[in-house]
């Protein structure tokens, strides 16, 4: 046997090297066309530190799956030597009730693993199921923080994947991949001291094998990595590109450029099938591989086996009987399978770990706008409000308001004028905190609004929008916004204070008509009266209204006029609109241009001054004579 064994190894080395070697080649023509430029920046150990954190909650649950998992690999330890067993008496004569009581043990041992296998999984998948939960409620939760810029940088199809896709992978960990993890290490450290025991030659040549499974192992491992995160990569745009464009439909079809739109997906789809097939290739050739060298290891037991139970060679002071030779036959059909799976294991570790890694990333970026420490809540406001030498960039020194400065006194309606991109809708979702400023102070009350709690201050505020965003749901979900303690009684006061009582009691199911989503199903009108009613109901001290009046139809605008009027009664409120009509009776109406206050004053003051706005008020003016004579 000594004779053969070099013969064997090293034809097992050179078919290896040279399968390797392929590998490497295919792998480096990849190389040039794709960039690594989006590896993983957090260390393993800081991932496993925080994914810790989550299974920590559970790991009683962990525990136990542990003790249940040692008893469903006694199947895979046990098995083969009952088998042997077999095996040697069956050559002579043999009682037929011992047989059977050893097939007994065997089923038996059998149904206890899959019996183990079962609870093994259904715990982790319940456990698993508890923690990717936890981790999408955080994910979300923080996106909720995070400011408008913030939230502007990052697409919307990206922050869906990080919601699901990627807390998905990370329960996988959970689910599985820990688990066999550690049952396949236990599987193969467990079947070599058993085949140790059996017999020490047979076990070292198995054993020779065992080093080309760790290097295909770690040469499988970086390319399968990287076919791994073309493919993630790739879906990521597609789902960035499909959100966007789901959304821009109608645009798209207006414009008529549909062609156009279907081919950039089919790039994106041709990427995705590419980096598909790609991850196919890769696996393709491990497992094969693999395979390959468990067919040499039995080849070579059988031969070696046969040979020395034959001439009955003993090696080491061991000789090999039949019954050897079937117990590491069944072995080693064990062995290599734990070993291959742990190596796609340690892939999919590597998958969980880039998951884990991007909602991290996400949960680690620090929200813009956060309440400072010793910030105040505030209970009511009466609704004053002051800008001192505000200056204010979106991007660093591009200034979009340059030394703002105005006073609002409570309940008194300010309107804001100016050309478009002038910085009106600026000011307005700096009031809420929607982003900070860089220099000069804004009081509410007196009060800098750094020094209220984000929450409180904008529960004061009532916002009216250009775009109205209606939710998925019916018209009651959509003015109450998860309020509660509200009856219909008191919704339809509201409806009919902002005149939307009129076409809501049209509707076939009132206040329990479904709006479908974004509420396309309502006219631009009836969603400005809805999101009034909303606004409204909530009581807000100051109510801010922006370009809300800006496409609506004649008739829905005398609605809203009144409406605005019965809503100056309510408290503070900052209008900004384009026709000049609408903001005529205002307190105060502020006159921009570029980020500057040009002037300010009543609509009389203003029209005595003969400045900017008189120009403009006389061209509104005169267009509208025009058009109605
Ligand atoms: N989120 C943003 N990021 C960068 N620049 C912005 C953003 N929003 C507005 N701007 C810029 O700020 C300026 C003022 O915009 P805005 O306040 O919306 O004007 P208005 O409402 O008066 O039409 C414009 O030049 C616009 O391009
Ligand atoms: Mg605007």
């Amino acid at each position: 046997m000594r004779e053969y064994l070099p013969i064997l190894i090293v034809g097992g080395i050179i078919g290896t090297f040279a399968l390797i070697f392929l590998i490497a080649y295919i792998a480096l023509i990849k190389r040039g066309t794709e960039e690594d430029d989006r590896e993983r920046k957090m260390a393993d150990s800081v991932i496993i530190r925080r994914l810790l954190q989550y299974a920590k909650p559970y790991w009683k649950s962990f525990v136990g799956v542990f003790f249940i998992m040692l008893f469903s690999i006694a199947y895979d330890l046990i098995s083969p030597l009952l088998m042997g067993h077999i095996q040697e008496i069956i050559k002579e004569d043999f009682a037929y009730s011992y047989l059977l009581s050893i097939v007994a043990v065997y089923a038996g041992i059998l149904i206890v693993s899959l019996i183990c296998t079962y609870f093994q999984a259904m715990i982790l998948q319940k456990t698993g199921q508890k923690i990717l939960s936890q981790i999408r409620l955080d994910t979300f939760t923080h996106i909720e923080k995070l400011s408008h810029e913030q939230l502007n940088n990052i697409p919307v199809g990206k922050l869906v994947t990080r919601v699901t896709n990627d807390p998905n992978n990370i329960s996988y960990l959970f689910t599985n991949i820990l688990v066999t993890l550690a049952k396949n290490a236990l599987v193969v450290v467990g079947i070599v001291g058993a085949m140790l025991t059996v017999n020490y030659a047979l076990t070292l040549m198995v054993l020779c094998f065992v080093p080309f499974v760790v290097l295909f192992t770690v040469v499988f491992r970086r390319f399968s990595r990287r076919a791994h995160r073309r493919v993630s990569n790739t879906t990521t745009d597609i789902n960035t590109y499909l959100s966007e464009n789901l959304s821009g439909m109608k645009v798209t079809q207006v414009f008529n450029q549909e062609d156009n739109k279907m081919e950039n997906f089919l790039v994106r789809s041709k990427n995705l099938q590419k980096a598909k097939y790609n991850r196919l290739f890769v696996f393709g050739i491990f497992r094969p591989m693999v395979y390959m060298l468990y067919i040499s290891s039995v080849m070579c037991l059988f031969y070696l086996g046969a040979k020395g139970y034959l001439e009955n060679i003993s090696f080491m002071g061991q000789t090999i009987s039949s019954e050897v030779v079937v117990i590491f036959y069944g072995y080693v059909s064990r062995f290599f399978n734990p070993i291959q799976t742990l190596a796609e294991q340690f892939d999919m570790l590597q998958r969980s770990f880039a998951g884990a890694e991007k909602v991290f990333t996400i949960l680690d970026m620090v929200p813009q706008v956060v309440d400072e420490e010793d910030a105040i809540e505030l209970e009511t406001i009466r609704g004053e409000i002051e800008f001192k030498d505000v200056w204010f960039a979106y991007k660093p020194d591009e200034w979009v308001l340059k030394g703002v400065s105005f006073h609002v006194s409570p309940k008194q309606t300010v309107a804001f004028v100016g050309s478009t991109g002038s910085g009106k809708t600026t000011i307005l979702s700096l009031i809420c905190r929607n982003y900070d400023i860089q220099k000069g102070q804004i009081l509410i009350d007196g009060i800098d609004i750094k020094k209220i709690k984000i929450a409180s201050l904008r529960r004061h505020f009532g916002q009216m929008l250009q775009d109205v965003f209606l939710f998925a749901g019916d018209i009651r979900s959509n003015i109450l916004l998860h309020s509660e303690g509200i009856s219909d009684e008191q919704v339809m006061e509201v409806c009919r204070y902002v005149n939307a009582d009129s076409f809501i009691n049209k509707l076939e199911n009132g206040l329990d008509e479904v709006v479908r989503e974004r509420g396309n199903n309502f006219s631009a009108g009836q969603r400005q009266l809805l999101s009034f009613a909303r606004t409204i109901i909530h009581k807000p001290s100051v109510m801010i209204l922006d370009e809300a009046t800006a496409n609506i139809d004649t008739e829905t605008e005398i609605l809203i006029q009144d409406s605005l009027e019965k809503m100056k009664n309510i408290g503070t409120m900052l209008i900004v609109a384009h026709r000049l009509s609408t903001i005529q009776h205002a307190d105060n109406i502020i006159l921009l241009s570029k980020g500057e206050i040009v002037e300010q004053g009543n609509h009389q003051e203003l029209l005595k001054q003969k400045g900017k706005y008189y120009h403009l008020y006389t061209l509104q003016y005169t267009k509208q004579q025009l058009q109605n004579s």
